[in-house]
């Protein structure tokens, strides 16, 4: 038996294997997620993400400059406020913890690599959910977007040049768009969470975050069942005016980030979540996977998949270790 067709040829060595690489990780398509913690005057780890730390404005600074230095695409704000209330005040507070810090990042590194910003209420509420509450304690779709499109304004002031839609409200991207337009801000970009499902792997993030939440939000996240509904969310944001759509959690929606990725006219990324990493670094500690191959596989399966651009934990690593 003399197979006509060996496909192991282009196995053979690792500089073969590498030439007809077909998904390579490059540090212009990591964006690196960042908290910043209003009070810290060091950072402080987060303990169900070994490796990640709620920065104060002091480290956050320097961790910015790494990433411009590492070269990576961009940098995701998160902010953790001291105090909170029903509306999420210190969100549209030009003195508000993420907008304090997107004004100091914007100003040292904003050239160098793009400034973004999560823009949604959760970490701002002292109930934890990411908009307003009605008189039944429901969330408040059309009141929750007056509260975004004020927040839009304030990040865009601050210098963010990308704001991260993820709450999932519907109609938020054409409101914010109609915000930022109408306040002169037609250069501040949309990145629309247009397909983020109600998801298990958030579960460090809570921590990250301090978050106040009780109860859950698959009232406005999806249900991680639906495909096509996934599909429904990034025409709508696109439609809406969208500048990029994400797809979120990562690993667990790699065939709605493929439909996304191959219908979409705008560019397509996907967030590798806090639980994503966190299972892979728990793995590791113990011994039961290879942790730099793990995190290289995963990463690359969602770029292969169709991500134009990774939000990952790891982008920092990633990228200084030069394997482009
Ligand atoms: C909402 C937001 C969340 C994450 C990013 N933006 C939390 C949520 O929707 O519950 C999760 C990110 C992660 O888990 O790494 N502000």
């Amino acid at each position: 038996m003399n197979p006509l067709i060996r496909p192991r040829r282009l196995r053979t060595t690792p500089a073969m294997r590498r030439l007809v690489a077909e998904t390579r990780i490059h540090p212009a398509q990591l964006i690196l997620p960042l908290f910043v913690r209003e009070g810290l005057t060091a950072p402080a780890p987060i303990e169900a993400m070994p490796g990640v730390v709620q920065h104060s404005l002091d480290s956050l600074k320097a961790a910015t400059a790494d990433a411009a230095a590492a070269g990576i695409g961009g940098v995701m704000l998160f902010g953790i406020p001291s105090t909170r209330d029903a509306i999420g005040s210190a969100a549209t507070d030009a003195d508000g913890i993420l907008n304090r810090a997107t004004r100091a990042v914007a100003a040292e590194v904003g050239d160098a690599l793009v400034v973004q910003t999560d823009l949604c209420l959760d970490e701002f509420t002292d109930h934890g959910h990411c908009g307003v509450l009605d008189a039944r304690g429901l969330v408040d779709n059309d009141a929750t977007l007056e509260r975004y499109r004020d927040m839009a304004v304030a990040q865009a002031e601050a210098g963010s040049a990308l704001l991260g839609l993820s709450g999932m409200m519907d109609g938020q991207v054409a409101a914010v768009r109609d915000a930022l337009d109408a306040a002169g801000r037609t250069d501040t970009a949309i990145l629309a969470y247009a397909a983020k499902y109600a998801s298990a792997f958030y579960g460090p993030f809570r921590e990250a975050v301090d978050s106040q939440l009780t109860g859950d939000r698959r009232t406005y996240q999806q249900d991680p069942a639906n495909r096509i509904e996934g599909l429904r969310e990034a025409g709508l944001d696109e439609a809406e005016g969208a500048d990029v759509l994400m797809v979120k959690p990562a690993m667990s929606y790699l065939d709605v980030l493929a439909d996304v990725a191959a219908t979409a006219q705008v560019p397509v990324w996907a967030y590798q979540v806090s639980g994503e990493y966190a299972m892979i670094e728990a793995a590791a500690r113990n011994g039961w996977i290879d942790r730099d191959r793990a995190i290289r596989e995963s990463v690359t399966g969602i770029l292969r998949a169709g991500a134009g651009a990774v939000l990952t934990y790891w982008a920092l690593e990633l990228a200084a270790e030069g394997r482009v």
